[in-house]
């Protein structure tokens, strides 16, 4: 097989993004084009060429993820696919590789994706790390165990005010939240034409909820058919907000049907409902995370105790991983650096990204049969140490 990888060009973009489009059984027009153009990055799109034709391709977005301690820069790794003509031959494996060795001179220490089947990824050292609902509730039941009486009021407003409203909204509950993507101006932008993809509807209406002039939370839906609501996004930065955002959509009248797709795992609306078992929920892995370079995505978030780790790690997909490390860290940061001492714990990369961010404990891991611990005690201590409060969320796909 005579393979080239390489950056795209612009050139390549219109071919490229329709040869992905194929692959995934789907078809992109003129109009998701210009759409995707708003957020490509040339020089992190690859693809694979064989005889000029692309045969395969992967992309990322330069973004930052929220992490307990502040932000890391990621990867948004997308665009994931091979020919259907040319599978199961490794271009795909060739492509990943390229990838993180790039990511790595870049200094991403962290790639992130959303993947379309769960059995791809973890070859490639990529591990489950956190995870969503897609949330169903018939309106009849949509009563609140105890009714709130929101602080602020709701008011709608047109698209061009909710461009400028719900972005500090975002900014600060995504600040309460790891695993969010810090929104850009491009992501805003992108954000406001995503759900016109593959002939989708754009149509929405805007919600902005605020007490004393301050927005504090938004909601961002559409209607089908008269009476089933979508929520595209419902983002509070108080409980306050989240409360009276939510009691809103359950009290309009002729909406028979409300869903929310990519909730949080611990949404707390649960908790609030007269009659819980009526939400009918649907659960699936989310994020991805693949520590590109382990010492430094191990060193750029905070712990929640203050303790100090070695790991084995395995990682026959990047070598430059393969080994110990000693992690020193708390709640004010870490350090970690490559050790000689005997090991408290061995571990895959892909594991040590599914518990980056504390959506997966080591000790459930261990039960699997995927991490082992050599000195008494360290499961418990690692449990604490990782521990990121509130589960890891991310309501941006890419
Ligand atoms: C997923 C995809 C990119 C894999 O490309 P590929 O070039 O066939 O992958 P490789 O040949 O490098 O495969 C590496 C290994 O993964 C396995 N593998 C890859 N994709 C798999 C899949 N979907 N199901 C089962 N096994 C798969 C291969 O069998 C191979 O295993 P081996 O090393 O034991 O032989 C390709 O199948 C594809 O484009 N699928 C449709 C689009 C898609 O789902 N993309 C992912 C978006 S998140």
């Amino acid at each position: 097989m005579d393979l080239e990888i390489r950056p795209n060009t612009w050139e390549d973009f219109p071919t490229l993004k329709k040869a992905n489009a194929r692959a995934q059984n789907n078809f992109y027009d003129d109009g998701d084009l210009e759409r995707f153009r708003i957020i490509f990055e040339l020089d992190r799109s690859l693809a694979a060429f064989e005889n000029g034709r692309i045969v395969g391709c992967t992309t990322s977005y330069g973004l930052e993820m929220t992490v307990p301690g502040g932000t890391v820069p990621i990867g948004a790794v997308a665009q994931v696919s091979v020919q259907a003509t040319h599978r199961r031959r490794g271009i795909n494996t060739l492509l990943m590789k390229r990838q993180l060795t790039d990511l790595r001179e870049w200094g991403d220490p962290l790639a992130v994706l959303q993947a379309s089947e769960s059995i791809i990824y973890g070859r490639y050292g990529y591990g489950m790390g956190s995870f969503e609902y897609t949330l169903e509730l018939d309106r009849p039941h949509g009563a609140f165990a105890q009714r709130y009486e929101p602080r602020g009021r709701l008011l709608f407003i047109e698209e061009d005010e909710a461009r400028e409203v719900f972005p500090p909204v975002f900014e600060r509950a995504a600040a309460m939240r790891n695993g969010m993507v810090r929104r850009n101006d491009t992501w805003w932008k992108f954000r406001f034409v995503q759900s016109a993809i593959r002939g989708g509807d754009p149509r929405a209406w805007y919600v902005k909820y605020e007490v004393d002039g301050r927005a504090d939370g938004y909601l961002w839906y559409s209607i089908k058919d008269s009476h089933l609501m979508r929520v595209k996004e419902l983002i509070a930065a108080t409980d306050d907000a989240y409360a009276a955002i939510w009691q809103f959509c359950f009290d309009m009248d002729l909406v028979t049907t409300v869903t929310a797709d990519k909730r949080a795992a611990d949404e707390p609306l649960l908790w609030m409902l007269a009659d819980p078992r009526r939400l009918r929920q649907t659960f699936k892995d989310a994020s991805w995370f693949r520590l590109v370079d382990v010492p430094k995505a191990l060193a750029a978030r905070a712990y929640s105790t203050n303790d100090s780790l070695t790991l084995q790690v395995k990682d026959p997909f990047l070598e430059w991983n393969d080994g110990r490390v000693n992690l020193d860290g708390g709640p004010e940061g870490a350090d970690c650096r490559p050790t000689y001492q005997e090991p408290d714990l061995t571990l895959s990369a892909a594991d040590l990204g599914a518990v980056y961010l504390g959506g997966v404990k080591l000790s459930t891991l261990s039960h699997a049969g995927r991490v082992e611990e050599h000195t008494p005690g360290a499961l418990t201590r690692a449990d604490a140490m990782f521990d990121a409060g509130l589960m890891p969320w991310c309501i941006d796909s890419w």
